[in-house]
């Protein structure tokens, strides 16, 4: 694509985008239809050597929610394995992660990527409340 197409679709895509959230903010829509679509929760966390931050998130159990991960230095992983979660999470790059626990509970999340000295130690924990 040459850089003059590649322009105008950013700009199309923009023109979607302000259309949408006109239609979003209740252009003729009922409220109750804009309210059933349930965006889940975005959470973001940040790893580096050898930490998540936060360390610990707490949602509602059954809501949606997204994990939306970076990271701040080098590749590290995000493994929770009761949620069937494995994800990499590579510097420069936003990894979105969704979750959905239908039980409460803490649910630790490990880099399971060796990382450096620090990796074994490098936890999370998300913690599904009522
Ligand atoms: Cu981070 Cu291993």
């Amino acid at each position: 694509m040459n850089t003059q197409a590649k322009c105008r679709r950013v700009a199309l895509t923009l023109a979607l985008v302000g259309a949408a959230m006109t239609i979003g903010s209740g252009g003729g829509w009922s409220p109750r239809r804009v309210a059933a679509a349930e965006p889940p929760q975005v959470i973001e966390i940040k790893a580096k050597k050898y930490e998540f931050s936060p360390s610990q998130i707490t949602f509602k159990k059954g809501a949606p929610v997204v994990l939306r991960l970076s990271s701040e230095d080098r590749s590290h992983g995000f493994f929770v394995k009761p949620l069937g979660v494995d994800a990499d999470i590579k510097p420069g790059q936003v990894t979105d992660v969704a979750v959905r626990p239908d039980a409460t509970g803490e649910y630790v999340v490990i880099c399971d990527h060796y990382c450096g000295l620090g990796h074994g130690n490098m936890k999370m924990t998300l913690n599904a409340v009522q």
